[in-house]
């Protein structure tokens, strides 16, 4: 397959691969600057840069510091692509997006929360917004709102499926079934919800998918599928680049399948981790001593917070993973070794290069969208299998659905199209 470049508004990356921002402090200039270089986009993750001791209103100031030295550096190491990912569920959310963009960050993506305000905090037209979507019903909503509100419409979406590292917008029991929601299902839903939008503001809107993708013959499956690119996080996770410490890099290699877990989170949403001593003591003890010098999440309630999900990733960020949480993706037990950002980019790119090769139905092309899982001839249970060690860990905290911030996987999620559909023959 040709290798398509991303077209955002007003900026194109060489290769259609996006690092998936990472917190805490696991993508910071480090990785992001070195992806940028391979051609992709570098995404700086925000969250978790201020000082766990400053009391509420010092973090803040520290947190908005923190990322502008980390945006200078990377600049510092690339000419290419940067993005900064900033979480909805945190209390300094609009912080961080008017910093980014202070600092000259031109795509902003936005996850773990709903965006409703998001194109009034960054009116700038300059300015890529990307919300992190997990199902068409989500994109409706935003879609819908953002025109009505603001007269604007996203600027790409990226759709992050059941397999994705770090906090996931499903429920337990949705996790539970990931067939039922496969990345190839959401992405054909989603390709049809955005027609109209496309066809009025008169531009595309790319759509970029995570969570699972491993390969490059998986990216071209999905490219060949209508997604513009991918994004990819437990990956980069394994290169000396990243940011993280080295034992949450030795974490990874060590894994093994049914390590992969389910966990809950004060975010209030469930997350996905590998199986450690701090999860393991958690099980055993169902509470480790919270303190909260700031409210660093607008959805956690330290009285009630089984942990404090903030200090968790901090330890296994700078390698005290004992008493840490280490965020991954389903796939992170077939991380072999750890490479380099060029070595791995260019096996995923040789891979993807290689895909479809002497058969012309793996072009590139949305207009073939209307069978998603089928044309791929991919078998939907292939996914399932893949999540088939899936451990739910305690319960998980609910949250609704439809404030500004406010988390959002969605029980009512309909579910897509599946082979057996008769509108699918
Ligand atoms: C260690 C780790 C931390 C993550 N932290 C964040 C985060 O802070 N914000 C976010 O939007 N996504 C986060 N993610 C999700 C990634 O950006 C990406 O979408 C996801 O990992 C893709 O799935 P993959 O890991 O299977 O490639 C995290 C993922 C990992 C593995
Ligand atoms: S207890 Fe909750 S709100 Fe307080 S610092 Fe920890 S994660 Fe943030």
């Amino acid at each position: 397959m040709k290798i398509p470049e991303l077209k955002l508004r007003g900026l194109t990356a060489k290769i259609p691969i996006v690092q998936g921002g990472m917190g805490v402090r696991v993508s910071l200039s480090s990785l992001a600057s070195a992806v940028a270089n391979q051609g992709g986009i570098g995404t700086l993750s925000s969250i978790g840069l201020g000082d766990l001791k400053a009391t509420k209103k010092d973090n803040e100031g520290i947190s908005r510091e923190a990322l502008l030295r980390e945006i200078g550096k990377a600049r510092s190491l690339t000419d290419g692509l940067l993005a900064v990912n900033v979480m909805g569920a945190l209390s300094n959310a609009a912080d961080l997006v008017k910093t980014a963009v202070a600092g000259g960050i031109r795509i902003i993506v936005f996850g773990a929360g709903l965006p409703t305000r998001l194109p009034r905090i960054c009116p700038d037209p300059d300015v890529n917004l990307i919300p992190i979507i997990s199902s068409g019903r989500v994109a409706r909503l935003i879609l819908r709102s953002w025109e009505s509100r603001y007269d604007r419409t996203v600027d790409a979406f990226i759709i992050e499926g059941p397999l994705a590292g770090g906090h996931l917008g499903f429920s337990v029991e949705q996790l539970k079934h990931p067939e039922n929601y496969s990345l190839e299902g959401i992405l054909s839903e989603v390709l049809e919800i955005i027609k109209p939008y496309e066809d009025r503001f008169g531009r595309r809107i790319p759509i970029i998918v995570a969570g699972g993708i491993y390969t490059g013959s998986d990216i071209g499956r999905m490219l060949t599928l209508g997604a513009s690119a991918v994004q990819m996080g437990t990956r980069f996770v394994a290169t000396d680049e990243c940011d993280a410490s080295d034992e949450f890099k030795q974490a990874y290699i060590a894994a093994k399948e049914d390590d992969i877990v389910i966990i809950e989170s004060p975010v209030g949403m469930p997350g996905r981790a590998i199986r450690n001593e701090f999860l393991e003591r958690l099980d055993r003890n169902g509470k480790t001593k919270v303190k909260c010098p700031y409210r660093c999440l607008t959805s956690c309630k330290a009285e009630s917070a089984r942990y404090c999900i903030a200090d968790a990733l901090v330890n296994s960020c700078f390698g005290d993973i004992d008493r840490g949480l280490i965020f991954a993706g389903r796939n992170a037990f077939r991380v072999k070794k750890i490479t380099t950002v060029k070595k791995l980019v260019g096996e995923l790119l040789a891979g993807l290069a290689a895909f479809g090769e002497g058969d012309p139905g793996a072009a590139p092309d949305r207009g073939a969208m209307a069978m998603p899982c089928r044309e791929a001839g991919r078998d939907e249970n292939e996914q399932g299998a893949d999540v088939g060690g899936t451990e739910v860990r305690g319960g998980m905290i609910r949250a609704k659905f439809g404030r500004e911030g406010e988390t959002i996987h969605d029980d009512s999620l309909p579910r897509p199209p599946r082979r057996e559909d008769p509108s699918l023959r």
